[in-house]
């Protein structure tokens, strides 16, 4: 039982008794209890080595549709902890921080969504996993930054699309198809904040360097980068590309799995435009730490329910995403 006072909105916060070896108890809970740990990569570098996975928003959902374990434990923010249990409605699905919200997610208020909707009643609807399922409710396919210019050009080119939320990503397809997708205008609070001057900056200290960039960044930013990516895919990118130096404008999470997976290489985060911080973290991804899983997993909470009415309308549009994606290989 958790004791009330731990309980702390959305998140346990009891102390760890002194000694006690996280790592390996939270191992033996997991074998214990049948649970996977997923991890972002953006999330606490000892969070990914801990984990049994870590990937970016289109693998995580690939995973959590086809693991046997009994728990699903999600180090990431709350919409990929959604996904997890709409895949899964009969697995315990956890998130250490029900806080771990997405200023995407909250950018698209499912109401308004709706309105948007409604009022463009001949248009299909394309929403970006990072949304909450309400609005995944009133979607017809799900995409992510791996699959979106993919799925987008299954459609035939004279589709009227809505996509929404976040309108740099929607940008930057509608510049890669010639489309003219009607963008809703969310966008994430950390990769808006990359600027072309301090790139520039780091390119002139660093001329050797390849810039990598999520596309969710702003378009002029996007528009100096050798390569623009999913998180997995700038990881890749970084791995077998020539260069030795990368100047990645992405949440300074991902240098950790770069490192690791190349360490002769140097990764040079892009600094966020407001502050002399060298790195640009999501303060959501933050929040998710070794105490918190260690918590979740003792206690089996918090967990992640979604409304079965919700969850009914929004499983739709994420099968059809990973239908679409296994079809092209991806
Ligand atoms: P990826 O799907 O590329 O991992 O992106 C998730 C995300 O939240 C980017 O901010
Ligand atoms: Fe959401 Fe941005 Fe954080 Fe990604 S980095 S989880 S889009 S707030």
């Amino acid at each position: 039982m958790i004791k009330q006072e731990w309980k702390e909105n959305g998140f346990v916060n009891e102390p760890i008794p002194e000694g006690t070896d996280i790592k390996a108890e939270i191992r033996q809970m997991c074998k214990e209890k049948n649970a996977i740990i997923m991890a972002h990569y953006y999330t606490e570098s000892d969070v990914q080595d801990i984990a049994d996975f870590v990937g970016d928003s289109l693998a995580l959902a690939q995973k959590a549709a086809t693991t046997d374990a009994e728990i699903i434990v999600m180090c990431g923010v709350h919409f990929m902890g959604e996904t997890n249990k709409i895949l899964c409605p009969d697995k315990k699905v956890l998130v250490p921080d029900l806080n771990a919200s997405c200023s995407l997610a909250e950018s698209c208020p499912a109401d308004e969504f709706k309105q948007f909707v409604e009022a463009h009643p001949d248009h299909t609807v394309i929403s970006y996993v990072n949304t909450t399922a309400a609005t995944k409710a009133v979607t017809d396919v799900v995409v992510t930054s791996s699959n979106a210019r993919q799925i987008v050009e299954s459609f035939p080119k004279d589709t009227p699309i809505i996509f929404g939320p976040d309108e740099n990503l929607g940008g930057y397809i509608n510049s890669l198809t010639g489309r003219n997708m009607l963008l809703w205008k969310g966008a994430c609070h950390v990769h808006e904040k990359f600027s072309v001057e301090k790139i520039l900056q780091l390119k002139a200290e660093h001329p050797g360097a390849k810039i990598l960039a999520h596309p969710e960044c702003k378009g002029p930013v996007v528009k100096l980068a050798d390569k623009v990516g999913s998180t997995a895919a700038l990881l890749k990118y970084s791995i077998t590309d020539d260069a030795k130096e990368f100047i990645v404008a992405t949440e300074s999470g991902i240098l950790h799995e770069m490192q690791k997976s190349a360490p002769q290489k140097t990764f040079i985060p892009a600094p966020p435009n407001d502050s002399t911080c060298a790195c640009n973290e999501c303060n959501y991804m933050k929040l998710i730490n070794m105490r918190k899983l260690y918590n979740c997993l003792k206690y089996e909470w918090p967990t992640i329910e979604v409304p079965a009415d919700v969850a009914q309308k929004a499983i739709r549009p994420i099968n059809r995403m990973l239908e679409i994606s296994k079809k092209l290989g991806l």
